[in-house]
This record gives C-alpha cells, sequence and structure tokens, in this order.
C-alpha cells in the first residue's frame, strides 16, 4: 500500500498530540525513494546541496535553477512525501517580488508542498507576502548558514541571554508573520524548548535538542557521506564513505586482476549463432 502522504494539518495536529515529525534532506531521485520507503514525514531539498552535492565551501553559490532541478528529482523520488524547497541565498533577500516569484517557482515547477528561508525579523516581509500568495513557509532561525558571515562562522545562536532574546523574538517574528513552521538551527535546547512551547507552529530541530516538535538532519551527515567536517550534533546511522570505497577498492581490484567481469555478467550469442561467427569470423 502506498503510504500516506501528510499535509501541513498533519504536521499541526502532531505538534499538539506529542508525535515527533521526521525530517531529513534529500538532494536526488534515489535517496528520496529511500526516505519514502523509510516512512520519513518530510523532506528538505536544502541549499546544503551546494556543500553535499557540489563540493562548495558553502551555500552562498547555489541558484535558483540548481534548486528547481533537485527538487524536481526528490518529488519524482517520493510522490508520497511532503516537499519543502529551500529558497538560496539572493532569492528573497532583495525584494518581496523576487522572493514571492521564487517561492512560487518552487511550486510550480518543481511541485514541492512548502518553502523554507532563513532569516527572523529581518524577512518578515518576504514572509508575510509569500503566504498571501498561497504558499506554505517554513521560517528557519538561530544559526542561519546563509549568513554565516555575519554570525562569525557555523557558530550555535542563543547561548548567552542577549543572543537567546534575538533567537526568540525571531521566532516570534516568523509566526507572527504567518509562517506555518519554523525550523531552529544550533540554539540550546532549553531556548528551543521555550520557543515550541510559545508557539502554536511545529517547532522542528536541527542541532537544537530533543524539546521540538520534530527532527532534521542533513542526509549526507546522517549517513556517513560528507567527509569534509561533522557538526556536533549530527549522529551518524551508517558510514556510507567508507562502504562505497571499500566496494570501489574491490571493483578496481578486480577489474586489474581480470577477476571481472565473470561468465554470469556476458551476453552470449543466441543458440546456433556462435557456431556461424566462428565460421565467418576466424
Ligand atoms: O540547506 C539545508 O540543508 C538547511 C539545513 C542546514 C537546515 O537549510
Amino acid at each position: 500500500m502506498a503510504k500516506k502522504k501528510l499535509m501541513i494539518h498533519d504536521f499541526y495536529r502532531m505538534k499538539k498530540d506529542g508525535e515527533k515529525i521526521t525530517f531529513l534532506t534529500s538532494y536526488d531521485y534515489p535517496t528520496a525513494q529511500f526516505a519514502e520507503a523509510a516512512g520519513m514525514d518530510m523532506l528538505l531539498v536544502g541549499d546544503s546541496l551546494g556543500m553535499c552535492v557540489y563540493g562548495y565551501p558553502g551555500t552562498v553559490p547555489v541558484t535558483m535553477d540548481q534548486c528547481i532541478c533537485h527538487a524536481e528529482a526528490v518529488r519524482r523520488g517520493a510522490p508520497n512525501t511532503f516537499v519543502v524547497g529551500d529558497m538560496p541565498f539572493m532569492s528573497y533577500q532583495s525584494s518581496i517580488e523576487k522572493a514571492v516569484e521564487n517561492a512560487g517557482r518552487f511550486l510550480k515547477q518543481a511541485g514541492c508542498d512548502a518553502i523554507k528561508l532563513e532569516g527572523g525579523v529581518r524577512v518578515a516581509p518576504q514572509i508575510r507576502a509569500i503566504v498571501d500568495a498561497g504558499i506554505i513557509v517554513m521560517g528557519h532561525i538561530g544559526l542561519t548558514p546563509q549568513s554565516s558571515g555575519q554570525l562569525g562562522g557555523h557558530k550555535a545562536q542563543g547561548r548567552t541571554v542577549e543572543s537567546a532574546r534575538a533567537v526568540v523574538e525571531d521566532a516570534l517574528a516568523v509566526q507572527s508573520a504567518g509562517a506555518h513552521m519554523i525550523l531552529l538551527e544550533a540554539i540550546p535546547p532549553e531556548v528551543a524548548g521555550y520557543i515550541r512551547r510559545k508557539l502554536a507552529i511545529p517547532a522542528l530541530s536541527i542541532g537544537a535538542g530533543l524539546d521540538c516538535d520534530g527532527q532534521l538532519l542533513i542526509v549526507s551527515d546522517m549517513i556517513g557521506q560528507f567527509q569534509a567536517f561533522t557538526p556536533k550534533f549530527v549522529k551518524k546511522y551508517c558510514n556510507v564513505a567508507e562502504v562505497v570505497t571499500s566496494a570501489m577498492r574491490q571493483y578496481v581490484a578486480e577489474v586489474r586482476g581480470g577477476a571481472f567481469p565473470e561468465d554470469e555478467h556476458c551476453y552470449h550469442m543466441l543458440p546456433g549463432e556462435l557456431e556461424k561467427f566462428q565460421s565467418e569470423y576466424k
């Protein structure tokens, strides 16, 4: 039986009932298929694809066209999962019109169910306009990688009272602007728990501890594929880099040693054709 696709009202019910929302990034068709088979509630086509797929040093170079292309593949791989498209750097900051237009592309072109954008108080007008266009919006506050330069690097936020106050203000601004969900990245669990209780909308965590309505991980971290660095909040559930590298090493050795391919990997000539071929091509 096909998996039942959860929609925004299901996530509100889950928050109310204390049922945790499972959330993972995905950038391609096969990974989306695996996630749907695993029963994931929600997928994020994150601009982290810049690092995880393209090898950029950060998310800033990622374009709308790249995000749309990956979102289309994820949609095809997970037709029964709620998919969120992540708005890349400069797709929403410079004007409200641009923000609405680009948010709309995720739904129209890629078939996403919602969009996510980074920032609190300072992107409230964009959130309001996108929501007014009829689009489901997820806010993203705390450590916001697109503005990590201003934050002094990829650093946890809200660890002092002053910084926590700014995070709480951002959370309230995101909800007041009409966002339907919020993602809290790299903030203390105590601050995240306060925000979760204060907000009516689901508050999801990536590195914000257990006291949230659900959890997000970056798939490339979670399966041990991304090797450049591992944030403190990551748990590796397997080591794909090790498994794949060891399989490739074995392939290299078998090709060099003539152990691959074996007879079972060959297409033989049809019955009766071999003799004719061999008498013609001596
Ligand atoms: O792009 C992404 O995967 C994200 C997470 C870091 C939250 O925005």
